[in-house]
């Protein structure tokens, strides 16, 4: 592994309900890249991101991230902030009852005080363009608005790696447009299951295939 090595995943396999989704990934994200996870529906990509944070298994292979092997709950636990995912469906990350107190939720959780918590999620807000959203039900947002205040929660917890499942998946062209930008500002290293030409245009440096990747080194 190179110093700069963010993750680094050998020979990962990961079967579900009895079928192989992958047979044997090699893995590699260094420092400041944006690498796309390719493949069409079913092929693994959301399962591949929740592995990587140790919510479903990995049936064989090595991981490391950040320069640790990680195999165990105690090893993966640590990373859920630090490895922030964007889930696919945003309805799944938004729990609310507001989109400040959803947002606060997270650096509350990590020891901030309530007032240190509310000034986080407030610069967030403000640096997605949503702070009008602030006090607003999370279920009265457009789906839009919800991936960027799902966004917002996700860089509340000062993330190192962002992990963004079909990030700009039913927005319009104006939504994505501030979720790309917004995106490519937080100069974050990321891994994006994405199949939509605009996000991959404006974000990716490097692409795999799932289907390919199942025999080749990426
Ligand atoms: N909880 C689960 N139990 C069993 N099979 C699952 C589960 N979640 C997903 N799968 C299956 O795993 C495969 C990969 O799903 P998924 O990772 O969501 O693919 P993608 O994100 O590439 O569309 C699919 O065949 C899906 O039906
Ligand atoms: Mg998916």
């Amino acid at each position: 592994m190179t110093d700069d090595a963010l993750i680094d995943g050998r020979g990962l396999r990961l079967v579900r309900g009895g079928r192989e989704l992958l047979g044997g990934l090699d893995l590699h994200l260094t420092q400041g890249e944006r690498l796309f996870v390719l493949g069409p529906s079913g092929a693994g990509k959301t399962t591949l991101l929740h592995a990587l944070l140790g919510f479903v298994p990995f049936a064989a292979g090595s991981l490391s991230v950040f320069g640790q092997a990680r195999s165990r709950e105690r090893d993966f636990a640590p990373l859920r902030g630090p490895l922030g995912l964007l889930f696919q469906d945003a309805g799944d990350q938004l729990f609310g009852p507001t989109v400040a107190e959803d947002v606060a939720f997270g650096p509350l959780n990590l020891g901030a005080s309530a007032s240190d918590a509310a000034a986080i999620a407030a610069t967030q807000l403000d640096r997605l363009g949503i702070a009008r959203l602030a006090d607003r039900p999370v279920q009265a947002l457009s789906g839009g608005e919800q991936r960027l205040a799902a966004l917002a929660g996700v860089l509340a917890m000062r993330p190192r790696v962002l992990l963004l499942d079909e990030p700009t998946n039913g927005l319009d062209a104006g939504a994505t447009e501030r979720l790309l930008a917004a995106l490519a500002e937080t100069g974050l290293s990321m891994i994006v299951a994405s199949h939509d030409p605009v996000c991959v245009a404006a974000l990716a440096s490097r692409r795999i295939e799932l289907r390919d990747a199942t025999h080749a080194g990426c």
